[in-house]
């Protein structure tokens, strides 16, 4: 139970926020394992991170996640960040020691136990493209070449930002760039990751429909309360599955609670409650 006057204070900052599914997951969690702690949603403007984490801090806050548009710039708050957060270049959870401030990124880790656990894919050897190469692809690409996937190919509006990626990797891995006017796809991948925002404005990337078959798991990082338009896409091409990225949510926020708490939070029956409100 979560006493008001006692309980631990954590929160996740952002901007828009009010959407944010992290309070309602974090507090799953916390009934779950008895966790006496507190979640809140704080609505953060862009350039004004570090004033309001300090403020937090300073309040007696214990953690926080950060999320758009503050992932990058939560990097110069830390004092101490995590391998994967470096190697990301992009911050999803702080955790303060006294003042002192660590950084980490969890969301790669999220999207492999989801892959790994939840959905039972076998990523060794696998052909994977992921479309997009903002901040979400950044986070995932480092994560993905360590199950030694036999390709990784990295598909961008903008050819340029995927090649940067795929330069910052090529020593991790198998790891290519290229633009949406690719050739057409002669062999369908086993797993597609639509990391663009093309959704948010009702639009799927548009790259060769080909790169989907019917063993092809497609994985859209976004998630809504309906199919995204990439998600509906994927399934008429004839992917074996169309998923959206509820079990990366949940599984990165369990990958933070455990790093506050240090106990691990049964991931499953929170995943199965927030699809069914999904639904
Ligand atoms: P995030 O941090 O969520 O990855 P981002 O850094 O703004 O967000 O990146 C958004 C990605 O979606 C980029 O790869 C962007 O392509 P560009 O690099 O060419 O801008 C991609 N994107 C956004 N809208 C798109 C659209 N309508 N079609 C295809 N790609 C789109």
């Amino acid at each position: 139970m979560t006493d008001a006057q006692t309980a631990d204070r954590y929160g996740v900052m952002g901007y828009p926020i009010k959407h944010s599914r992290s309070p309602v997951i974090h507090r799953l969690f916390a009934i779950q394992t008895k966790q006496n702690m507190q979640y809140e949603m704080l609505q953060v403007a862009a350039g004004k991170l570090e004033q309001a984490v300090d403020q937090f801090m300073r309040t007696g806050g214990r953690g926080l996640n950060v999320t758009m548009p503050h992932k990058q710039d939560a990097q110069s708050l830390c004092d101490v960040l995590s391998d994967r957060a470096r190697t990301a270049g992009a911050i999803n959870t702080l955790t303060f020691h006294d003042r002192e401030v660590h950084g980490d990124n969890t969301d790669g880790i999220g999207l492999l136990r989801d892959l790994a656990i939840n959905l039972n894919i076998e990523l060794k050897g696998s052909r994977i493209l992921i479309l997009g190469a903002g901040g979400a692809t950044r986070g995932i690409t480092g994560p993905l070449l360590e199950v030694q996937p036999s390709h990784l190919l990295i598909a961008n509006r903008t050819e340029s930002r995927a090649e940067e990626i795929a330069e910052a990797f090529e020593e991790d891995g198998p790891v290519e760039a290229c633009g949406f006017d690719a050739p057409e796809v002669d062999q369908p991948f086993d797993l597609v990751i639509n990391a663009t925002s093309a959704g948010f404005n009702g639009e799927t990337p548009p790259y060769p429909a080909g790169c989907i078959g019917s063993d092809t798991l497609a994985y859209d990082l976004s998630y809504g309360l309906k199919n995204t338009p990439f998600a509906d896409w994927a399934s008429a091409q004839g992917a074996a599955r169309s998923v959206m990225g509820w079990g990366m949510l949940v599984e990165q926020a369990a990958e933070s609670f455990t790093i506050w708490r240090g106990v691990r939070p049964d991931t499953a029956p929170v995943l199965a409650r927030m699809k069914v409100n999904a639904s």
